[in-house]
């Protein structure tokens, strides 16, 4: 490989390329995709769309692009519409166009926060186990990461946050709720007092939170109360849109309006843009199979305990279970069966995600065959 500007390249002398130092040697993000019949390790939503859905997708995909010649609306202003329309019910009152910010992906939207209100000489702050890619956007965003630590039962400590907020006074704390990989959600009086100790911004990110069982609250309900307060969502799970890449959240107009400040131009394309909004058309057919996949994680729940598994209590589209041995050797058993789970979380433990009942008895039998 040589060099830009015909300089030596440094092969061999170990430099090249020229990586910043804190990347050198770091493997890139990726839960295995390996191409099985059983594909329960990324938490997608496992029914694909109908036939009717597809093809209003691919009529507003037409329109989009006889207007490719033009860069898109920079601000999306019909989606953040059509976004704020489905979140009010949620959050039990109206959400203004201007309360809402989306990009590619919940990934995206919380790179774009970090951006804004982490950086050098600012601290990021959450509490594991978490969804693992949270330092790796805070490194992205050259933001220091301290990580405090969950009870035992992965419920949320609050006296460990209230003296690390005192220690560390992050500009940002991020919490997932539904937590991943542990499932957990969080209490509205837990989001409540870090909004009011934190010297910065309170992300809850709820990437699961349409999973939530009855009675588990959406942090969108404290809005707009905690002016600190901000909660994504993505189209990626319970929407069953992985693929089209859509996050977004709510918070007050002034954060939104902050995030314009890094986000690169354009950055949502118009393809994106009117894939999500003809989505958002079919939200009660996308969301349609939601309830059954409760019931499923809830009867994996009660099937994983009966069979004498440790299983952490889930709000979510997942399950963490353990506790093994050797996780690995177990993963890859039930890999080598035409099941694909994820190695995440505490030493020992596993997550499945949740899918159809035919994939859900695959899962089981399997595990039931590789455990006897
Ligand atoms: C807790 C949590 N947040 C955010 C994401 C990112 O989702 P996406 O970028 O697809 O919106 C995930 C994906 O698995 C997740 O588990």
């Amino acid at each position: 490989m040589s060099a830009p500007n015909g300089a030596t390249s440094g092969a061999g002398s170990g430099w090249w390329p020229p990586l910043r130092e804190e990347l050198r040697g770091v493997q890139p993000y990726g839960a295995p995709q390996i191409d099985v019949p059983v594909q329960l390790n990324v938490n997608e939503n496992p029914y694909p769309p109908s036939q009717m859905v597809v093809q209003d997708v691919a009529d507003a995909v037409a329109v989009a692009a006889a207007t490719l010649n033009r860069y898109p609306d920079r601000e999306f202003s019909e989606l953040r519409a059509r976004l704020a329309d489905y979140l009010g019910p949620e959050a039990g009152r109206s959400i203004a166009p201007e309360q809402v910010w989306a990009a590619n992906g919940s990934n995206e939207v919380m790179l774009q926060i970090l951006q804004a209100f982490g950086g050098p000489g600012r601290t990021a702050l959450s509490f594991a186990p978490t969804y693992s890619m949270y330092p790796e956007y805070a490194r992205d965003a050259m933001t220091p990461w301290v990580a405090g630590r969950r009870h035992e039962d992965f419920s949320f400590d609050l006296d460990e946050a209230r003296r690390l907020v005192a220690e560390h006074r992050p500009s940002v704390i991020l919490l997932p709720s539904p937590n991943n990989p542990t499932g957990t959600a969080l209490a509205h009086e837990v989001i409540s007092e870090l909004c009011a100790i934190a010297p910065g911004v309170v992300v809850i990110d709820e990437a699961y939170a349409e999973f939530r069982r009855a009675g588990t609250p959406s942090a969108l309900e404290l809005l707009p109360e905690q002016r600190n307060l901000i909660v994504t969502r993505t189209m990626s799970k319970a929407f069953a849109l992985a693929g089209a890449r859509l996050g977004y959240l709510a918070a007050a107009p002034e954060l939104c309006d902050a995030l314009r400040v890094v986000r690169l131009p354009y950055h949502l394309s118009t393809v994106t843009q009117a894939v999500a909004i003809a989505a958002l058309r079919h939200t009660e057919e996308l969301l349609g199979n939601v309830e059954e996949l409760r019931s499923e994680r809830d009867r994996t729940v009660a099937w994983l305990t009966e069979q004498g598994f440790q299983v952490a209590p889930s709000d979510a589209n997942f399950v963490l279970f353990g506790v093994f041995e050797n996780r690995e050797a177990l993963w890859q058993q039930l890999l080598d069966r035409g099941v694909l789970i994820r190695i995440t979380g505490p030493e020992g433990w596993l997550r499945v995600s949740i899918g159809t009942a035919a994939e859900m008895k695959a899962f089981k039998n399997a595990l039931g065959e590789v455990t006897r």
